[in-house]
């Protein structure tokens, strides 16, 4: 079986010889291995790479809050990405100053990663894996979309493994409004209540 190390490897060349598009760096899952719950994101940002964890950002801060609002801390549990390279695109100002920004990876993208995502899963061997967004949601499950599944326990068959979608923890910033945030709330409270049952 593969081992963290040889995950970071593999990533670190997948990421170095991808020239399809221009990337913003790389980085790996964090957490102990083995570890009962894993969490997968979509894709790291700047202060991910700048810290070599994921998580670490604005949407980390969310995420953490509410982890720690169940009883969990980061330390217990294992985080990772469908796409470990920070997908980026460049707008040119008036001025011609270059700025920055997130995009989602494309499915191509995701594909590169599909066996290290796979590997990791079976390394860290999980009795559930929570999905943050629609991006490891296709990636892990036959849902279209988050609407249709947070919140729920699923079993993948081929995976063998429990899923659990839940939205993107960025989701907050972009749905300021007391029902988005009393529905997310109560996702993490159906979580909880989903970990004690399995
Ligand atoms: N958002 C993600 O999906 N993953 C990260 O690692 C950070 C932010």
């Amino acid at each position: 079986m593969a081992t963290d190390e040889f995950l970071k490897q593999e990533i670190k060349q997948i990421s170095e010889n991808y020239t399809a598009e221009k990337t913003g760096g790389f980085i790996s899952g964090d957490g102990p291995i083995p570890c009962n719950i894993l969490f997968v994101g979509e894709a790291p940002g700047k202060t991910e790479v700048e810290e070599g964890k994921p998580f670490v950002g604005m949407a980390g801060k969310n995420f953490e809050k509410f982890l720690t609002s169940i009883g969990l801390s980061r330390n217990e549990v294992r985080i990772t990405n469908t796409c470990f390279f920070r997908p980026i695109k460049t707008k040119e100002g008036t001025s011609g100053r270059i700025t920055i920004s997130n995009r989602p990876p494309k499915t191509s993208e995701v594909n590169l990663f599909r066996e290290i995502l796979n590997k990791e899963i079976e390394l860290v061997n999980p009795k559930i894996i929570v999905t943050l967004g629609n991006i490891p949601l296709k990636r892990l499950t036959n849902f279209k979309s988050i609407g249709e599944c947070h919140g729920n326990l699923f079993l993948n068959t081929d995976l063998n493994r429990y899923v659990f979608p839940m939205y993107h923890p960025s989701a907050l910033t972009y749905n300021r409004n007391e029902e988005f945030y009393s529905m997310y709330k109560e996702d993490w409270t159906k979580l909880k209540e989903a970990l004690n049952k399995i």
